[in-house]
């Protein structure tokens, strides 16, 4: 893929005062040099991106997108709703909703897919637990998370980000090594490969307690097309700084 792409994830953290300041500056930092660049922010702050950010160079994604069209499923927010906020992105199958929010590899292949159908890409997190690294499952879990979504999306995954998060590396401040991270994102690239006629379309994002110390190193191994960032995304210098490091 051409260029880097950083996007930050807010979780659940922000407000419509905080918003504003952390976008403008943000917005402030970047030119026409900058990577691409998105924020995936709580969903009721959607609109606010759109009306702060319409036309600049800073992208907007939403966290989660509900398996479901539309109809009877209180609380969900589908797709297609998101795009008319302009949102370029949706999170699916983060570690943190399959750990809380029980979803299966099967239920975040069809939020891909809803995504997708909508004309959102989808950023597919995969991510082992330390029990399963320690284990030697890793390779097994993270090419199993995939699968399921290739499975489902056939011909679109081509259209699709994957970010590889290892679950233990997420807001601890432990970071995989850029080799432990390289040596999974070649394998997730391989199965790309194979799945897809034009594999150099997705970017393969790294994600877990990236911060201005390590982008550099991370974002220069051969098969780490980006970052997804938690923590760092929520100050504008960091990620910014973040963004510098994927720029050039
Ligand atoms: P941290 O950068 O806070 O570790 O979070 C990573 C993450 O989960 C991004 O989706």
């Amino acid at each position: 893929m051409s260029g880097k792409l950083i996007v930050g994830n807010w979780k659940m953290n922000g407000s419509l005062a905080a918003n504003q300041d952390l976008v403008r500056a943000v917005m402030a930092g970047l030119s026409d040099k900058s990577c691409k660049v998105a924020v995936c922010a709580p969903a009721v702050y959607l609109p606010q991106l759109q009306q702060l950010a319409a036309g600049s160079h800073l992208l907007w994604g939403a966290q989660d997108v509900s398996a479901h069209e539309q109809g009877a499923y209180t609380g969900e927010l589908s797709a297609t709703m998101l795009r008319e906020f302009g949102v370029r992105y949706a999170i699916v199958g983060h570690s943190e909703r399959r750990q809380y929010h029980g979803e299966t590899d099967a239920v975040v292949a069809t939020k891909a897919q809803r995504a997708l159908a909508a004309g959102i890409t989808p950023i597919v997190c995969v991510g082992e637990t330390l029990a399963e690294r320690e284990a030697g499952h890793t390779e097994e879990v993270v090419k199993r998370q995939l699968a399921a979504v290739i499975h489902t999306n056939g011909h679109c995954i081509s259209e699709i980000v994957v970010a590889y998060e290892p679950v233990w590396a997420i807001g601890t401040g432990k970071t995989a090594s850029p080799e432990q991270a390289q040596q999974v994102h070649a394998l997730l690239r391989a199965q790309l490969k194979a799945a897809t006629a034009h594999p150099e379309r997705i970017a393969l994002l790294y994600g877990g307690s990236m911060n201005t110390a390590n982008a550099a190193s991370l974002l220069s191994q051969n098969d780490i097309d980006g970052g997804l960032i938690g923590g760092a995304s929520l100050k504008s210098a960091d990620f910014l700084s973040i963004v510098a490091a994927a720029s050039h």
